[in-house]
């Protein structure tokens, strides 16, 4: 088993402020890593930011700033975005970075040298707006087929990397290897397209006179780069110069073979090539084609996974800034907390499928999953070993016949089914699956509460079976946080910090915690504010007597 985990979110324009849609892939993102990183694995999270063409260029002319200027100061607000969310990546990309840039003007060399980006003369339709040309076909009455402005008539020399060469491959590539698209939906998508098309090659210059905020192209002063084709190169120009160190290095040069000219070849460490680049579904061709055909032509191994995730819409309207109903996480965060916010966006929506998002919908998951089912769940159980047993972690080796307590065996065996459960289901980025098998144990501790109605055991001086009881709902606590962590890692931070846990989540070391037993009797427990408190306009449930 490979033990490194590579992550990635798309590079985001700096032209925008982030939103949901940014939010969304990078905490799927964050996700993963944490998981990974539970399960012992070396992680690289990598996310970033896309600093060049033409809509960046135009965003900081509005502003009146160089690019450069105005790309430094919108870079803080995704920063600034991800620690809010609770979002740790291990490296951030700018696409302005020296050593990127140098990446990618080797690359372009190299692929110049072996014949792969040759220069003709090119006329067609171009829309600036998405920055790219479209055939006389796809034009539709003198506007983009993709954001309907007017488009131009240029006729020019340009540099074009010459992808078509590469179509073959690439079906072969995705029948041989199912899981390199998913959803499969989206996988049969780019499948069709490449059955039914003709792959034209691509245009990977800007005449500087058009566009100068780009990548000089290395061999023609007179051109910068397409802005796909350098951004797209982030995933790997950041496996060279921001990647955390690997002890064992290979460090060889596996792929790529070194042009006549000497112009270096990709280098590749341990790191390559990347298990998952999560993405959005509006951006699968690029990735699952254009980025493929540069792979191929560079002679580097693929990703393992390309993961195009559905869009969210606002209250069922498409989100934009002209209906004024952008949704901004930082707010989110700051009413429901981040940790809630997180847990709704995988919860409510399978990953792959669109979504829609209202403060309504994810003021039902708070009430009834957060504050009923888990926190409730929490406050109970504390409020009951203090109540009971002073606060401390009572001793479950008490004298009761097992099968007097079916439930707390079952209880057991339900939350030592949680990992492999838990394990396939974040294996395929089924993220809703993974909570459900979390759900699933700390309903049943619900379950037990109700069943064995502890309070009664308590007035009859059941002690041994009362014991049993509280340590069950305890251990299954300990246990449910280690797999919610991921998701909601300051809840659960602070659910081990009731139980008494000692340690971090962050470092915790997932085979030796999901062991049953793990809670040592006499630990004292605390109990703290709820975990989630209720938000009004739902009726309290009137017949919990410990809530
Ligand atoms: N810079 C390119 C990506 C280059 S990757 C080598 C880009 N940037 S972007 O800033 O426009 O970010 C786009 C990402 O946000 C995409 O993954 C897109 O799918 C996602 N979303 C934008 N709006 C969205 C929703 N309403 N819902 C979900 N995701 C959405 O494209």
């Amino acid at each position: 088993m490979r033990d490194t985990f590579f992550v990635t979110t798309p590079i985001y324009y700096v032209n925008d402020v982030p939103h949901i849609g940014h939010a969304y892939t990078t905490i799927a993102a964050d996700i993963l890593a944490r998981y990974n990183r539970l399960k012992g694995k070396k992680v690289f999270f990598l996310t970033g930011t896309d600093e060049h063409g033409q809509k960046v260029a135009k965003a900081a002319q509005e502003k009146g700033m160089t690019p450069k200027a105005h790309a430094d100061a919108m870079v803080e607000n995704y920063r600034k975005m991800w620690e809010t969310l609770f979002i740790r990546p291990d490296a951030f990309i700018r696409t302005t970075d020296r050593e990127h840039i140098e990446i990618v003007q080797a690359m372009l060399q190299n692929l110049f040298d072996r014949g792969e980006i040759i220069k003709r003369l090119y006329a067609g339709w171009y829309c600036v707006h998405d920055e790219r040309f479209w055939t006389e076909k796809e034009v539709e009455n003198g506007r983009c087929p993709d954001c309907k402005r007017p488009v131009e008539h240029i006729s020019e020399e340009n540099y074009f990397f010459l992808m078509s060469r590469y179509q073959e491959r690439i079906v072969k590539h995705i029948e041989a290897n199912p899981s390199f698209i998913l959803p499969e939906t989206r996988r049969n998508e780019v499948l069709g397209f490449l059955k039914n098309n003709q792959l034209g090659d691509l245009c990977i210059s800007r005449p500087r006179q058009r566009l100068s905020w780009g990548i000089p192209l290395p061999f023609d002063q007179n051109f910068v780069t397409y802005v796909w084709f350098d951004a797209l190169l982030n995933y790997y120009s950041a496996t060279q110069y921001l990647a955390p160190s690997l002890e064992r290095l290979s460090d060889t040069q596996r792929g790529g073979a070194e042009a006549a000219s000497g112009a270096p070849a990709p280098h590749l460490n341990d790191w390559w090539p990347p298990d998952h680049h999560l993405i959005g579904k509006d951006i699968l061709t690029t990735h699952a084609i254009y980025w493929s055909a540069m792979l191929m032509a560079l002679e580097m191994p693929l990703p393992n996974n390309i993961f195009a995730h559905g869009w969210w819409t606002v209250e069922g309207r498409k989100m934009s800034k002209s209906f004024g109903n952008v949704v901004d996480p930082g707010n989110i965060a700051e009413t429901f907390g981040a940790d809630a916010f997180r847990y709704f966006l995988f919860r409510e929506v399978p990953f792959g499928l669109d979504g829609d998002f209202s403060e309504q919908a994810l003021i039902k998951r708070f009430n009834t999953d957060l504050a009923n089912d888990l926190g409730n769940l929490l406050s109970r159980t504390i409020t009951m070993i203090e109540k009971y047993f002073g606060g401390t972690i009572p001793d479950a080796s008490g004298d009761v016949p097992a099968n007097d307590l079916p439930g707390t065996r079952a209880l057991r065996d339900k939350a030592e089914s949680i990992y492999p459960l838990f394990d396939r289901a974040l294996g395929t980025l089924s993220f809703g699956n993974a909570i459900d098998s979390v759900w699933d144990v700390i309903d049943d501790a619900n379950k037990l509460i109700e069943d064995e109605a502890p309070w009664n055991l308590w007035k009859q001086r059941e002690m041994a079976r009362l014991s049993k009881v509280l340590y069950s709902l305890a251990e299954v606590l300990r246990i449910s946080a280690l797999f919610l962590y991921p998701f909601m890692p300051t809840t659960a931070g602070r659910m081990w910090g009731q139980l008494g846990v000692s340690g971090d989540l962050s470092t915790a070391n997932l085979q030796r915690e999901i062991v049953w037993g793990g809670l040592r009797p006499g630990t004292t427990v605390s109990k703290g504010p709820a975990l989630f408190p209720r938000i009004s306009g739902e009726k309290k449930s009137a017949k919990d007597p410990l809530s």
